[in-house]
């Protein structure tokens, strides 16, 4: 295991912000950590960081518990906050150099990794120009390449996404998913179930300071209950073949709309349900089975919506 939590809890004064959360991420792993705002995905990074003291709980980064000052452990991970951490009246080399050597590279080995970070999330070109100056999505892949110019083992990025146009959403996805083929155990907070989908084998999603569900996708997706949704769009709409419909046994909330019908069904049933619509001679033009998402598992689980 590269990460392991087990029972976290931090709380400030009397309130429990994370309240027991226990993960294992093993090497070469994408986990991403999914939840709506104050879940507590944040203050869990900041632990596993040692950037907060927590209440109770264990937190091993390779096996070993983080102590201030142990260099050996933290030069092997990358971080990228959700705030951003950059100077802004430095310009983007002088800025990942900086990063570059708080992390002790040194001599010419500067030169390189600043120049293959800055290459890898596209902003060499711009490299002389201030911080400042750059749009929200060139500051955001800044804030990457001064997490990853001392080529960490374990990168860790918190909401890297926000605020970004697609064209930068789409390089720092890419950059994710290059760095994890080469080897880096990622994890990935975000509110938006597409990217965590897009880039994730692992998933956590947590709600008020818990794990409230853990697994790949398909795992997490098939906890959800067998029950789809289906329209089915009829050529030949009779009273009469509604009638037919209503009275199959293995259909529930059924209600039609014109020619089309609605209503809910257990996938296995598919094949059932073919047979009757041949039998009872009725047409079906479209068929449409819904397919469950991670927002789907997350409003099951939590009743609430991922963005409001
Ligand atoms: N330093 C602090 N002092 C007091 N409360 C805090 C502090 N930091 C965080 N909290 C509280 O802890 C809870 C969890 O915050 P956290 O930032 O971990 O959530 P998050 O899941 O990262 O949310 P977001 O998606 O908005 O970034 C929130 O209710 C927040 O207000
Ligand atoms: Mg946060």
């Amino acid at each position: 295991m590269v990460i392991e939590i087990q029972d976290l809890v931090k709380k400030y004064g009397k309130k429990t912000v994370v309240d027991g959360v226990s993960l294992n991420i093993k090497e070469g792993e994408v986990l991403g950590l999914l939840g709506p705002n104050g879940a507590g995905k944040s203050t869990t990074i900041s632990a596993i960081l040692g950037l907060v003291k927590i209440s109770a709980g264990d937190v091993k980064i390779f096996g070993q518990t983080l102590k201030p000052g142990a260099v050996d452990i933290k030069k092997r991970i990358g971080y990228v906050p959700q705030d951003f951490a950059f100077f802004p009246e430095l310009s983007a080399y002088d800025n990942v150099t900086y990063w570059a050597k708080l992390y002790q590279i040194k001599g010419k080995d500067v030169k390189e990794a600043v120049k293959e970070a800055l290459d890898f999330v596209g902003l060499w070109d711009r490299r002389k120009d201030k911080a400042k100056t750059y749009s929200g999505g060139m500051k955001r892949r800044l804030n990457i390449a001064c997490a990853i110019v001392h080529k960490p083992d374990i990168l860790i990025m918190d909401e890297p996404t926000v605020g970004v146009d697609p064209q930068s959403r789409n390089n720092i996805l890419d950059a994710v998913r290059i760095l994890n083929q080469k080897g880096t155990t990622v994890i990935y907070t975000s509110h938006y179930m597409e990217e965590i989908q897009a880039i994730c084998n692992q998933v956590a999603i947590m709600d008020n300071g818990r794990i409230i569900a853990q697994g790949t996708i398909d795992e997490l997706i098939h906890l959800m209950s067998e029950e789809r949704k289906v329209r089915l769009d009829i050529s030949n709409m009779t009273e009469e073949a509604y009638k037919k419909i209503q009275s199959w046994k293995f259909l529930s909330d059924i209600s039609k709309e014109e020619n089309e019908i609605h209503f809910k069904m257990n996938e296995q049933d598919m094949s059932k349900l073919m047979e009757e619509l041949v039998k009872n001679k009725i047409e079906v033009i479209a068929l449409d089975v819904e397919k469950p998402n991670l927002e789907t598992v997350f409003l099951q689980l939590t009743g609430k919506k991922l963005r409001d």
